[in-house]
């Protein structure tokens, strides 16, 4: 198995509190690593460390080999790190197919100011329509984005991000405000994507993370507790004891 993003001992402090606590461990390639923890656990905090996002105190990150613990959020795009689910950058007025296609068009190094400019390429379009064609948001192609639910336009983020070819995918509570019916449709999404990037998840919906996470990562106050598979993570003692100890439920 090969590693493809690492941290090494890393520390985040904020005044008294230490968010990230001496955080070591490792994404292997082509998997789906989930992050769960209780509710202040340091999952935002971690996730915001490696996409750059926040600096910090001590330790390293390394991506594909690079160490990348002080570089910019940009940087990082640049060497192969996607996100979603920060503010949302599509554009409300167009439809899902021309946001894709800028997202598409962008990667491709061509100038993205206009739309008008990106119908004369058809190179675009039809790597846009495959990414479509691939996604339940095939049958919405010509909605505006104004027009989509919650849960489309979560999807839709997620294709955009996917768009740049990250190799790997931090994606921090996908499924938050999602109703069951969209949770369950961004569940089978994702699985599609299993094999062809890398991903990290942090997730409260532990159906969804037991349906998708080839690993699974237990985070209790700042620190790793536990690293294993479904089975092994739900059957630990420790790991129900330290929900015990926070709020009961893993989340
Ligand atoms: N910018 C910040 N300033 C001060 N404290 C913070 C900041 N961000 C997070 N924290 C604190 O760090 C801890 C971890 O938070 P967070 O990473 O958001 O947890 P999670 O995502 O697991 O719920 C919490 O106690 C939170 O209050
Ligand atoms: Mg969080």
């Amino acid at each position: 198995m090969t590693t493809i993003l690492e941290t090494v001992r890393l520390v985040k402090r904020f005044a008294g509190l230490t968010a990230t606590d001496d955080v070591t461990f490792q994404l292997e390639e082509g998997h789906i690593h989930a992050l769960i923890g209780p509710n202040g656990a340091g999952k935002s905090t971690l996730i915001n460390q490696l996409c750059g996002n926040l600096l910090p105190d001590g330790g390293k990150i390394m991506l594909g080999g690079h160490d990348i613990t002080r570089l910019g959020p940009a940087a990082r795009v640049a060497l192969g790190l996607g996100r979603t689910f920060q503010v949302t950058s599509l554009l409300g007025e167009f439809t899902v197919r021309q946001n894709l296609g800028v997202a598409v068009q962008a990667r491709r190094g061509h100038n993205m100011r206009i739309l008008d400019r990106l119908s004369a390429r058809s190179d675009v379009w039809q790597e846009t329509d495959e990414l479509l064609a691939a996604s339940p948001l095939g049958r919405r192609s010509e909605i505006v984005v104004d027009d989509l639910s919650h849960g489309e336009r979560k999807q839709l983020e997620l294709l955009v991000s996917l768009a740049g070819r990250p190799k790997v995918m931090l994606l921090d509570e996908p499924m938050a405000g999602l109703g069951h019916a969209e949770s369950q449709e961004m569940v089978e999404v994702l699985k599609t994507l299993r094999g062809k990037v890398t991903i990290l998840l942090v997730e409260h919906d532990m159906d969804a993370v037991f349906a998708l996470a080839d690993r699974i990562s237990v985070l209790v106050y700042g620190r790793i507790i536990m690293t294993g598979n479904a089975q092994e993570v739900s059957s630990s003692a420790e790991v129900r004891e330290a929900y015990l100890g926070t709020e009961g439920e893993p989340c």
